[in-house]
């Protein structure tokens, strides 16, 4: 079905250091998104952009065990007590696709990451996802093992989690230089990043068209999806 409204695609960032080498590979990326699909909205997300950060988790209820209500404008409402995490909640129901881009810490990815998707958790059900890592001798590997492991754990759709690691000379690495995203050895992951962006650009036309009416109905969704999951286990 061609789309008629332009995509929301949102990039969010893991560093929260200052400057970082993670707003290099973000201008990179955006570059990518732009000529592959012209006209989208864009919206990046560092750890300072309001509402983040959320912080430490400290709602007493499980967000899967909040129920949606819907919205005037068709979105849902979870109720959250926070409108800081109402408003996460917001921007993450508006997406058609979520991409991360983010340097490997100590084996996995940065906490500012895991705060951002622990807070909510209806709204990640089938949002593709894409992920851009990063780090030293393994290309920041072990951070996309990890935010796979999330992504399908919050039911997302893993349309690229594991297939961009990009591995920085040590002059980066070691913040001796900051990445400015046009540098050449960038050159050879081009045609790879290409052709995982396209995979997200496609899979988030697909969200486009439902993605209100699937948020509303997700929590029967995932209770489908686990119950699945359940059955193939005992097979
Ligand atoms: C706390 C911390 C832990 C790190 N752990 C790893 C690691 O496990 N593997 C790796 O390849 N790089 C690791 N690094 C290096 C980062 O991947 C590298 O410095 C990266 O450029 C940081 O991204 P940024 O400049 O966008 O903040 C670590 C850096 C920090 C600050």
């Amino acid at each position: 079905m061609a789309s008629r409204l332009p995509l929301h695609i949102g990039i969010l960032l893991g560093s929260a250091r200052s400057p970082n080498n993670t707003s290099g590979f973000y201008k990179l990326v955006r570059q990518h998104l732009e000529r592959l699909a012209p006209g989208s909205k864009i919206s990046a997300y560092d750890p300072f952009t309001a509402p983040l950060p959320l912080g430490p988790y400290v709602m007493s209820a499980m967000a899967s065990t909040l129920k949606p209500e819907r919205r005037e404008d068709g979105f849902a409402n979870f109720g959250y007590p926070d409108p800081r995490v109402q408003e996460w909640s917001q921007i993450v129901q508006d997406l058609d696709a979520l991409i991360i881009i983010t340097p490997q810490y100590n084996w996995s990815f940065p906490s500012t990451i895991k705060e951002a998707v622990d807070h909510l958790y209806y709204e990640w059900a089938n949002l593709p996802f894409a992920t851009v890592n990063f780090g030293g001798m393994g290309g920041g590997d072990k951070c996309a093992s990890a935010l796979d492991q999330v992504i399908r754990g919050v039911h997302g759709n893993p349309v690229s989690t594991r297939k961009i690691t990009i591995k920085l000379d040590p002059k980066y690495f070691n913040h001796d230089h900051i990445l400015s995203g046009d540098e050449d050895f960038l050159k050879e992951h081009s045609e790879l990043l290409d052709q995982e962006m396209r995979k997200v650009i496609s899979a988030a036309k697909e969200r486009q068209h439902v993605k209100k009416e699937f948020i509303m109905n997700a929590p029967a969704w995932v209770a489908e999806e686990k119950a699945k999951a359940r059955a193939a286990s005992q097979k």
